[in-house]
């Protein structure tokens, strides 16, 4: 045995200490279940009592020495270990392509996450519409002069599909085929044809309020929309609403917020007012609810309907509307912080 632990010991001291790579096949070899020191132990054990302390001598120093070397690649193994965790895991990426959520579609998720938190639904319609829900039902019938102020596309083929002129024919929509208590928001983009220009362009985008029930009053539209305001452009906005004329509600109201009069631009975008309209609202007139079957007498409703095109240039001040279509990168990158 002795002639044995001395050939292991000449072979362990010969083994390079730079190698590496050695290190977990010494450790098998050497000090694995069935490697050469369980191997010399179990042999060991079957000496007589003076075999034993001559031997015990030598194995110790044989384990020591296995030990030894495998303290030298383990500390090979962390200085390699330490190398690596000098790459900083913490610096910013050099992957600067990444996309951002567009302007509009900011806003828009910003509006109907307002509305969302006080019960409103979302509900969508199409885009191409019928005469009916863009038009007839909201009582503007055929020749109303109120048609006028809604340039529209026609679809040449058949005068009585168009691309929707705002997003209150989803009210007619929504109307038609639920029952009330109703509470529904609808965002979407709608068409006019209007030469593009920095204040208008072809399509464009609403949201469109809708809220029916027993007792609604002009109280709960003015409630809603102060709430709606003071959570887009905070708890100080200055409100005021106008009279105003929609076929579809009687009464109707414009609601402006003040802006301020501070330098130029102010009085550009307020035409020397400090007000700046910010949409259209009132309560639902009889007539529509009677063409689309809600009973009139026991159910009344308030709407209303925004431009998110509009609310986007006052809140990013944004003088040109083209922009928002031109898909800029420069100027959708502005955004990211926003996302
Ligand atoms: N549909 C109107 C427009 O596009 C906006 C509007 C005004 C919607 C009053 C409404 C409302 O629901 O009650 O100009």
């Amino acid at each position: 045995m002795e002639e044995k632990i001395n050939k292991y010991i000449n072979d362990i001291t010969n083994i390079s200490n730079s190698n590496e790579s050695d290190v977990g096949s010494i450790k098998d070899r050497y000090l694995g279940k069935k490697g050469i020191l369980s191997q010399l132990l179990s042999e060991f054990k079957t000496l007589s009592g003076e075999q034993k302390k001559k031997n015990g001598k030598l194995l110790n120093k044989f384990k020591m020495l296995v030990n030894d070397k495998l303290k030298i690649n383990d500390s090979t193994e962390k200085t390699n270990k330490k190398k690596s965790s000098n790459i900083d895991f913490s610096l910013p990426s050099t992957f600067e392509n990444n996309g951002s959520i567009h302007p509009l579609s900011i806003l828009k998720h910003k509006i109907i996450q307002i509305f969302e938190k006080v019960g409103f639904e979302i509900s969508s319609g199409p885009e191409i519409e019928d005469d009916w829900h863009n038009f007839s039902a909201l009582n503007m019938p055929h020749n109303h002069p109120a048609r006028d102020m809604q340039d529209t596309f026609f679809i040449n083929i058949n005068p009585d599909v168009l691309l929707r002129t705002h997003t209150s024919s989803v009210q007619i929509r929504y109307m038609e085929s639920n029952n009330p208590p109703m509470r529904i928001i609808s965002p979407g983009r709608v068409y006019r044809n209007e030469d593009i220009s920095a204040r208008a362009n072809c399509f464009f985008h609403q949201i469109e309020g809708l809220y029916i029930d027993e007792n609604v009053s002009f109280a709960d539209l003015k409630k809603i929309i102060i709430y709606f305001l003071q959570n887009l452009f905070g708890e100080k906005v200055k409100t005021r609403f106008r009279p105003s004329f929609f076929p579809f509600t009687e009464p109707s109201a414009e609601v402006d917020i003040y802006w301020g009069l501070n330098n130029e631009s102010d009085y550009r975008i307020t035409k020397g007012t400090g007000w700046l309209e910010i949409m259209g609202c009132g309560m639902i007139d009889p007539n529509v609810l009677d063409n689309v079957n809600i009973d009139s007498k026991k159910y009344s409703g308030y709407a209303f309907g925004l431009g998110i095109e509009r609310i986007a240039m006052l809140l990013y001040q944004i003088d040109d509307l083209r922009l928002f279509f031109e898909n800029d990168v420069r100027f959708l990158r502005q955004f990211k912080s926003l996302n």
